[in-house]
Protein backbone atom coordinates (compact mmCIF):
# COMPACT_ATOMS: atom_id res chain seq x y z
CA UNK A 1 0.00 0.00 0.00
CA UNK A 2 1.28 3.53 -0.97
CA UNK A 3 3.05 5.37 1.49
CA UNK A 4 1.12 8.40 1.89
CA UNK A 5 -2.53 6.55 2.02
CA UNK A 6 -4.32 8.28 -0.84
CA UNK A 7 -7.53 5.92 -1.02
CA UNK A 8 -7.02 6.71 -4.44
CA UNK A 9 -3.69 5.47 -5.24
CA UNK A 10 -4.43 2.44 -3.30
CA UNK A 11 -6.70 1.15 -5.98
CA UNK A 12 -4.86 2.42 -8.84
CA UNK A 13 -1.29 0.73 -7.61
CA UNK A 14 -3.82 -2.70 -6.96
CA UNK A 15 -4.81 -1.70 -10.88
CA UNK A 16 -1.09 -2.20 -11.86
CA UNK A 17 0.03 -4.92 -9.33
CA UNK A 18 -2.88 -7.17 -11.47
CA UNK A 19 -1.56 -5.50 -14.84
CA UNK A 20 1.59 -6.75 -14.20
CA UNK A 21 0.58 -10.56 -12.59
CA UNK A 22 -1.73 -10.84 -15.50
CA UNK A 23 0.66 -10.21 -18.30
CA UNK A 24 1.82 -13.78 -18.28
CA UNK A 25 -1.54 -14.70 -19.19
CA UNK A 26 -1.96 -12.33 -22.29
CA UNK A 27 -1.74 -15.52 -24.58
CA UNK A 28 -5.43 -16.69 -23.28
CA UNK A 29 -6.50 -13.41 -24.98
CA UNK A 30 -5.74 -14.96 -28.35
CA UNK A 31 -5.52 -18.92 -27.40
CA UNK A 32 -5.68 -19.06 -31.46
CA UNK A 33 -2.06 -18.28 -31.73
CA UNK A 34 -0.65 -20.29 -29.65
CA UNK A 35 2.06 -22.18 -31.01
CA UNK A 36 2.40 -25.15 -29.16
CA UNK A 37 -0.50 -26.79 -27.80
CA UNK A 38 -0.26 -27.23 -24.18
CA UNK A 39 -0.55 -30.48 -23.06
CA UNK A 40 -3.10 -31.41 -19.66
CA UNK A 41 -0.61 -30.87 -17.26
CA UNK A 42 0.37 -27.60 -18.58
CA UNK A 43 -3.47 -26.34 -18.88
CA UNK A 44 -3.97 -27.91 -15.06
CA UNK A 45 -0.80 -25.74 -14.29
CA UNK A 46 -2.07 -22.28 -15.76
CA UNK A 47 -5.64 -23.28 -14.56
CA UNK A 48 -4.04 -23.05 -10.88
CA UNK A 49 -2.08 -19.77 -11.92
CA UNK A 50 -5.19 -18.04 -12.40
CA UNK A 51 -7.19 -19.50 -9.85
CA UNK A 52 -4.37 -18.44 -7.59
CA UNK A 53 -4.11 -14.64 -9.25
CA UNK A 54 -7.95 -14.18 -8.70
CA UNK A 55 -7.61 -15.07 -4.91
CA UNK A 56 -4.39 -12.67 -4.83
CA UNK A 57 -6.16 -9.67 -6.90
CA UNK A 58 -9.80 -10.26 -5.18
CA UNK A 59 -10.00 -12.11 -2.62
CA UNK A 60 -10.40 -11.04 1.09
CA UNK A 61 -6.69 -9.80 1.50
CA UNK A 62 -6.17 -7.85 -1.83
CA UNK A 63 -5.70 -4.66 -2.28
CA UNK A 64 -9.13 -4.17 -3.47
CA UNK A 65 -10.67 -5.40 -0.58
CA UNK A 66 -8.82 -3.43 1.62
CA UNK A 67 -10.08 -0.27 -0.77
CA UNK A 68 -13.16 -1.01 -0.46
CA UNK A 69 -13.08 -0.70 3.13
CA UNK A 70 -11.62 2.67 2.91
CA UNK A 71 -14.99 3.92 1.20
CA UNK A 72 -16.80 4.27 4.13
CA UNK A 73 -13.83 6.32 5.57
CA UNK A 74 -13.13 8.85 3.00
CA UNK A 75 -14.77 12.08 3.18
CA UNK A 76 -18.61 12.20 1.99
CA UNK A 77 -18.29 14.50 -0.79
CA UNK A 78 -15.78 12.14 -2.49
CA UNK A 79 -17.20 8.98 -1.57
CA UNK A 80 -19.14 8.41 -4.03
CA UNK A 81 -16.26 8.69 -6.65
CA UNK A 82 -13.87 7.19 -4.76
CA UNK A 83 -16.58 3.94 -4.49
CA UNK A 84 -17.30 3.96 -8.26
CA UNK A 85 -13.34 4.26 -8.90
CA UNK A 86 -13.03 1.22 -6.67
CA UNK A 87 -15.93 -0.57 -7.87
CA UNK A 88 -14.48 0.17 -11.92
CA UNK A 89 -11.62 -1.40 -10.95
CA UNK A 90 -12.55 -4.52 -9.71
CA UNK A 91 -15.01 -4.74 -12.18
CA UNK A 92 -11.92 -4.28 -14.81
CA UNK A 93 -10.08 -6.92 -13.37
CA UNK A 94 -12.89 -9.14 -12.60
CA UNK A 95 -13.72 -9.20 -16.24
CA UNK A 96 -10.16 -9.41 -18.11
CA UNK A 97 -9.93 -12.67 -15.06
CA UNK A 98 -13.46 -14.23 -16.31
CA UNK A 99 -11.93 -14.27 -20.07
CA UNK A 100 -8.56 -15.64 -19.28
CA UNK A 101 -10.62 -18.14 -17.46
CA UNK A 102 -13.09 -18.86 -20.39
CA UNK A 103 -10.53 -19.19 -22.44
CA UNK A 104 -8.56 -21.63 -20.44
CA UNK A 105 -11.22 -23.84 -20.13
CA UNK A 106 -12.22 -23.64 -23.76
CA UNK A 107 -8.45 -25.02 -24.12
CA UNK A 108 -8.73 -27.59 -22.23
CA UNK A 109 -12.07 -28.65 -23.32
CA UNK A 110 -10.62 -28.98 -26.74
CA UNK A 111 -7.95 -30.71 -25.52
CA UNK A 112 -10.01 -33.67 -24.22
CA UNK A 113 -11.98 -34.16 -27.12
CA UNK A 114 -8.89 -34.47 -29.14
CA UNK A 115 -7.34 -37.36 -26.79
CA UNK A 116 -10.97 -38.52 -26.62
CA UNK A 117 -11.12 -38.79 -30.48
CA UNK A 118 -11.42 -41.82 -33.11
CA UNK A 119 -9.90 -41.58 -36.37
CA UNK A 120 -12.45 -43.76 -38.19
CA UNK A 121 -10.83 -44.00 -41.23
CA UNK A 122 -7.84 -45.73 -39.63
CA UNK A 123 -7.57 -49.52 -40.95
CA UNK A 124 -8.16 -52.06 -37.97
CA UNK A 125 -5.69 -54.23 -37.13
CA UNK A 126 -6.16 -57.29 -38.44
CA UNK A 127 -6.39 -60.44 -35.98
CA UNK A 128 -3.67 -63.03 -36.68
CA UNK A 129 -5.89 -65.98 -36.34
CA UNK A 130 -3.49 -68.52 -34.63
CA UNK A 131 -2.72 -72.65 -36.01
CA UNK A 132 -1.80 -75.77 -34.14
CA UNK A 133 1.45 -76.33 -33.67
CA UNK A 134 3.21 -79.30 -36.02
CA UNK A 135 3.89 -81.55 -33.04
CA UNK A 136 -0.18 -81.45 -32.25
CA UNK A 137 -1.44 -81.82 -35.61
CA UNK A 138 1.10 -84.74 -35.47
CA UNK A 139 0.01 -86.26 -32.29
CA UNK A 140 -4.16 -85.93 -33.89
CA UNK A 141 -2.76 -87.69 -37.04
CA UNK A 142 -1.31 -90.31 -34.56
CA UNK A 143 -4.76 -90.36 -31.98
CA UNK A 144 -6.58 -90.35 -34.95
CA UNK A 145 -5.19 -93.59 -36.38
CA UNK A 146 -5.54 -95.51 -33.50
CA UNK A 147 -8.66 -94.04 -32.34
CA UNK A 148 -9.95 -95.82 -35.61
CA UNK A 149 -8.47 -99.32 -34.32
CA UNK A 150 -10.36 -99.37 -31.31
CA UNK A 151 -7.83 -97.58 -28.68
CA UNK A 152 -8.50 -95.09 -26.28
CA UNK A 153 -6.65 -92.10 -25.18
CA UNK A 154 -4.80 -91.64 -21.89
CA UNK A 155 -4.12 -88.44 -20.67
CA UNK A 156 -1.33 -88.28 -17.23
CA UNK A 157 0.52 -87.26 -15.34
CA UNK A 158 3.97 -85.90 -15.98
CA UNK A 159 5.12 -86.16 -11.84
CA UNK A 160 5.83 -89.33 -10.47
CA UNK A 161 7.17 -91.04 -7.99
CA UNK A 162 9.69 -94.31 -8.27
CA UNK A 163 7.27 -96.72 -7.89
CA UNK A 164 5.33 -95.52 -11.47
CA UNK A 165 8.60 -94.49 -13.24
CA UNK A 166 10.92 -97.25 -12.77
CA UNK A 167 9.86 -100.07 -10.08
CA UNK A 168 6.44 -101.14 -11.74
CA UNK A 169 8.16 -100.79 -15.03
CA UNK A 170 10.51 -103.58 -13.73
CA UNK A 171 13.69 -101.48 -13.58
CA UNK A 172 15.67 -102.09 -10.60
CA UNK A 173 17.47 -100.37 -7.86
CA UNK A 174 20.64 -99.34 -9.31
CA UNK A 175 19.58 -98.93 -13.28
CA UNK A 176 21.18 -96.17 -14.82
CA UNK A 177 17.58 -95.08 -15.90
CA UNK A 178 17.20 -93.91 -11.96
CA UNK A 179 20.47 -91.93 -11.76
CA UNK A 180 20.23 -88.10 -11.71
CA UNK A 181 21.86 -87.90 -14.15
CA UNK A 182 19.57 -89.43 -16.43
CA UNK A 183 15.97 -88.30 -14.79
CA UNK A 184 14.95 -84.89 -13.22
CA UNK A 185 13.76 -85.10 -10.28
CA UNK A 186 12.31 -82.63 -8.19
CA UNK A 187 13.31 -81.34 -4.65
CA UNK A 188 10.51 -83.42 -2.90
CA UNK A 189 12.34 -86.47 -4.37
CA UNK A 190 9.70 -86.70 -7.40
CA UNK A 191 10.85 -87.93 -10.85
CA UNK A 192 9.58 -86.09 -14.07
CA UNK A 193 8.64 -88.63 -16.57
CA UNK A 194 11.77 -90.13 -18.86
CA UNK A 195 9.10 -92.13 -20.75
CA UNK A 196 4.79 -92.31 -21.29
CA UNK A 197 5.39 -96.19 -20.59
CA UNK A 198 4.25 -95.44 -16.61
CA UNK A 199 1.00 -94.40 -18.05
CA UNK A 200 0.72 -98.17 -18.82
CA UNK A 201 0.63 -98.89 -14.94
CA UNK A 202 -1.72 -96.13 -14.68
CA UNK A 203 -3.84 -97.58 -17.36
CA UNK A 204 -3.83 -101.23 -16.44
CA UNK A 205 -4.35 -100.31 -12.42
CA UNK A 206 -7.52 -98.05 -13.74
CA UNK A 207 -8.89 -100.10 -16.09
CA UNK A 208 -7.89 -103.66 -15.56
CA UNK A 209 -7.50 -105.90 -18.27
CA UNK A 210 -8.64 -106.25 -20.93
CA UNK A 211 -7.33 -102.97 -22.03
CA UNK A 212 -6.40 -100.80 -25.16
CA UNK A 213 -4.85 -97.17 -25.28
CA UNK A 214 -2.63 -94.87 -26.21
CA UNK A 215 -1.61 -92.19 -23.97
CA UNK A 216 0.76 -89.39 -25.94
CA UNK A 217 2.61 -86.78 -23.48
CA UNK A 218 5.93 -85.07 -22.69
CA UNK A 219 8.35 -86.70 -21.18
CA UNK A 220 11.77 -85.22 -19.66
CA UNK A 221 15.38 -86.45 -19.88
CA UNK A 222 18.63 -84.67 -18.79
CA UNK A 223 19.59 -85.06 -22.93
CA UNK A 224 21.85 -82.29 -24.19
CA UNK A 225 20.05 -80.68 -27.03
CA UNK A 226 20.95 -81.36 -30.24
CA UNK A 227 19.82 -81.76 -33.96
CA UNK A 228 17.90 -85.26 -32.81
CA UNK A 229 17.53 -84.64 -28.93
CA UNK A 230 15.70 -82.06 -26.56
CA UNK A 231 15.57 -82.33 -23.13
CA UNK A 232 11.97 -82.13 -22.84
CA UNK A 233 10.08 -84.11 -26.38
CA UNK A 234 6.31 -85.72 -26.74
CA UNK A 235 5.89 -89.72 -26.96
CA UNK A 236 3.30 -91.48 -27.54
CA UNK A 237 2.93 -95.04 -25.46
CA UNK A 238 0.49 -98.01 -26.81
CA UNK A 239 -0.91 -100.39 -24.99
CA UNK A 240 -2.55 -103.70 -25.58
CA UNK A 241 -3.61 -106.26 -22.86
CA UNK A 242 -5.65 -109.43 -23.47
CA UNK A 243 -6.18 -113.10 -23.78
CA UNK A 244 -3.93 -114.76 -26.37
CA UNK A 245 -2.03 -111.06 -27.45
CA UNK A 246 0.89 -112.20 -29.40
CA UNK A 247 3.74 -110.23 -31.16
CA UNK A 248 2.25 -111.23 -34.03
CA UNK A 249 -0.27 -108.49 -33.23
CA UNK A 250 2.63 -106.09 -31.91
CA UNK A 251 3.81 -106.55 -35.92
CA UNK A 252 0.79 -106.13 -37.11
CA UNK A 253 -0.82 -103.11 -35.59
CA UNK A 254 2.56 -100.91 -36.16
CA UNK A 255 2.36 -101.98 -39.61
CA UNK A 256 -1.09 -100.74 -39.91
CA UNK A 257 -0.07 -97.72 -38.07
CA UNK A 258 2.61 -97.15 -40.94
CA UNK A 259 0.31 -97.87 -43.43
CA UNK A 260 -2.17 -95.54 -42.70
CA UNK A 261 0.53 -92.63 -41.72
CA UNK A 262 2.97 -93.02 -44.83
CA UNK A 263 1.27 -94.78 -47.23
CA UNK A 264 0.23 -98.83 -48.04
CA UNK A 265 3.77 -99.63 -49.62
CA UNK A 266 5.68 -98.64 -46.38
CA UNK A 267 7.36 -101.82 -44.70
CA UNK A 268 8.41 -102.22 -41.16
CA UNK A 269 11.44 -103.82 -39.54
CA UNK A 270 11.95 -105.07 -35.48
CA UNK A 271 15.37 -105.18 -34.56
CA UNK A 272 16.10 -107.44 -31.15
CA UNK A 273 16.51 -104.58 -28.77
CA UNK A 274 16.47 -104.64 -24.78
CA UNK A 275 13.77 -102.91 -22.60
CA UNK A 276 12.98 -104.05 -18.91
CA UNK A 277 9.52 -103.43 -18.90
CA UNK A 278 9.36 -105.94 -21.96
CA UNK A 279 10.15 -109.31 -23.13
CA UNK A 280 11.37 -109.44 -25.68
CA UNK A 281 11.70 -106.19 -27.26
CA UNK A 282 12.62 -104.99 -30.65
CA UNK A 283 13.09 -101.43 -31.99
CA UNK A 284 10.93 -100.70 -34.84
CA UNK A 285 11.77 -98.96 -38.06
CA UNK A 286 9.89 -97.97 -41.08
CA UNK A 287 10.57 -98.10 -44.79
CA UNK A 288 11.44 -94.49 -45.68
CA UNK A 289 8.15 -92.61 -47.36
CA UNK A 290 10.65 -90.61 -49.34
CA UNK A 291 12.68 -92.91 -51.42
CA UNK A 292 11.43 -96.18 -50.58
CA UNK A 293 14.12 -98.21 -49.38
CA UNK A 294 17.51 -97.20 -52.04
CA UNK A 295 17.98 -94.09 -49.67
CA UNK A 296 18.26 -90.36 -49.37
CA UNK A 297 18.27 -87.35 -47.57
CA UNK A 298 15.46 -87.80 -45.24
CA UNK A 299 16.36 -91.65 -43.91
CA UNK A 300 20.15 -90.55 -43.85
CA UNK A 301 20.98 -93.21 -46.80
CA UNK A 302 19.76 -95.69 -44.94
CA UNK A 303 16.23 -96.42 -45.97
CA UNK A 304 14.83 -97.33 -42.94
CA UNK A 305 13.43 -94.49 -40.49
CA UNK A 306 13.48 -95.68 -36.66
CA UNK A 307 9.62 -95.32 -35.23
CA UNK A 308 10.66 -96.23 -31.18
CA UNK A 309 10.95 -99.30 -28.80
CA UNK A 310 8.30 -102.49 -28.62
CA UNK A 311 7.84 -105.25 -27.54
CA UNK A 312 5.89 -108.00 -24.89
CA UNK A 313 4.97 -106.69 -21.74
CA UNK A 314 6.79 -108.20 -19.24
CA UNK A 315 5.10 -110.33 -16.83
CA UNK A 316 6.30 -108.61 -14.06
CA UNK A 317 4.94 -104.97 -15.08
CA UNK A 318 1.42 -107.15 -15.26
CA UNK A 319 1.73 -108.47 -11.81
CA UNK A 320 2.70 -104.61 -10.53
CA UNK A 321 -0.91 -103.52 -12.13
CA UNK A 322 -2.46 -106.76 -10.36
CA UNK A 323 -2.75 -108.64 -13.55
CA UNK A 324 -2.13 -112.20 -13.87
CA UNK A 325 0.21 -113.08 -16.63
CA UNK A 326 -1.18 -116.66 -16.52
CA UNK A 327 -4.12 -115.19 -18.28
CA UNK A 328 -3.35 -112.43 -20.28
CA UNK A 329 -0.27 -111.27 -22.15
CA UNK A 330 -0.04 -107.47 -24.10
CA UNK A 331 2.09 -105.76 -26.18
CA UNK A 332 3.54 -101.87 -25.75
CA UNK A 333 5.28 -99.91 -28.02
CA UNK A 334 6.58 -95.90 -27.42
CA UNK A 335 6.76 -93.55 -30.18
CA UNK A 336 8.96 -90.39 -30.60
CA UNK A 337 6.76 -87.75 -31.58
CA UNK A 338 9.24 -84.89 -31.99
CA UNK A 339 11.66 -87.09 -34.79
CA UNK A 340 8.80 -88.27 -36.85
CA UNK A 341 7.32 -85.04 -36.25
CA UNK A 342 10.79 -83.63 -38.14
CA UNK A 343 10.95 -86.37 -40.68
CA UNK A 344 7.66 -85.60 -42.07
CA UNK A 345 8.39 -82.02 -42.56
CA UNK A 346 11.67 -82.87 -43.56
CA UNK A 347 13.20 -80.73 -40.46
CA UNK A 348 16.75 -81.19 -40.29
CA UNK A 349 16.88 -80.41 -36.65
CA UNK A 350 14.44 -80.89 -33.78
CA UNK A 351 14.95 -78.30 -31.94
CA UNK A 352 13.11 -75.91 -34.37
CA UNK A 353 9.99 -77.12 -33.01
CA UNK A 354 10.61 -75.25 -29.99
CA UNK A 355 11.90 -72.11 -30.52
CA UNK A 356 8.65 -70.63 -30.99
CA UNK A 357 9.89 -68.59 -34.63
CA UNK A 358 6.62 -67.51 -35.85
CA UNK A 359 8.44 -67.77 -39.38
CA UNK A 360 8.96 -70.96 -38.65
CA UNK A 361 5.46 -72.06 -37.11
CA UNK A 362 3.68 -70.02 -39.64
CA UNK A 363 4.59 -72.89 -42.25
CA UNK A 364 2.30 -74.91 -40.57
CA UNK A 365 -0.70 -73.10 -40.98
C1 LIG B 1 11.46 -95.64 -24.69
O1 LIG B 1 11.32 -94.52 -24.17
C2 LIG B 1 10.56 -96.77 -24.33
N1 LIG B 1 9.68 -96.36 -23.26
C3 LIG B 1 9.78 -97.20 -25.55
C4 LIG B 1 9.02 -98.46 -25.30
C5 LIG B 1 7.70 -98.41 -24.92
C6 LIG B 1 9.63 -99.69 -25.46
C7 LIG B 1 6.97 -99.55 -24.69
C8 LIG B 1 8.93 -100.86 -25.23
C9 LIG B 1 7.63 -100.79 -24.86
P1 LIG B 1 13.45 -94.92 -26.20
O2 LIG B 1 14.30 -94.41 -25.08
O3 LIG B 1 14.14 -95.58 -27.31
O4 LIG B 1 12.35 -95.88 -25.67
O5 LIG B 1 12.64 -93.66 -26.76
C10 LIG B 1 11.62 -93.81 -27.71
C11 LIG B 1 11.64 -92.69 -28.72
O6 LIG B 1 11.71 -91.43 -28.07
C12 LIG B 1 12.87 -92.72 -29.60
O7 LIG B 1 12.68 -93.57 -30.70
C13 LIG B 1 12.96 -91.28 -30.07
O8 LIG B 1 12.09 -91.04 -31.16
C14 LIG B 1 12.41 -90.53 -28.88
N2 LIG B 1 13.47 -89.88 -28.11
C15 LIG B 1 14.28 -90.41 -27.20
N3 LIG B 1 15.09 -89.49 -26.64
C16 LIG B 1 14.77 -88.32 -27.24
C17 LIG B 1 15.23 -86.97 -27.11
N4 LIG B 1 16.15 -86.63 -26.21
N5 LIG B 1 14.66 -86.02 -27.88
C18 LIG B 1 13.70 -86.33 -28.76
N6 LIG B 1 13.22 -87.59 -28.93
C19 LIG B 1 13.75 -88.56 -28.18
Amino acid sequence: MPEDNDPKQIVEAARQAFERDFERFDFLAKPVAISKPLGFSELDAEQRALAELRTRHLGKKSSIAAAKKLIGRVPADERAAFGQLVQQAEASITQQLEQAEGSLNALIEAARTERDSIDVSIPGRRPLPGHLHPITLMRQRIEDIFVSLGYAVEDDREIETDFYNFDALNIPEGHPARDPQDTFYTTQGFALRSQTSTVQIHAMQRRGAPVRMIAPGRVFRRDTPDPTHNPMFYQVEGLCVDRGITMAHLKGTLAEFVHRLFGPDTRTRFRPSYFPFTEPSAEVDYSCFNCGGPGCRICKWSGWIELGGSGMVHPNVLRAANIDPEEFTGFAFGLGIDRTCARIYELDDIRLLFENDVRFLEQFR
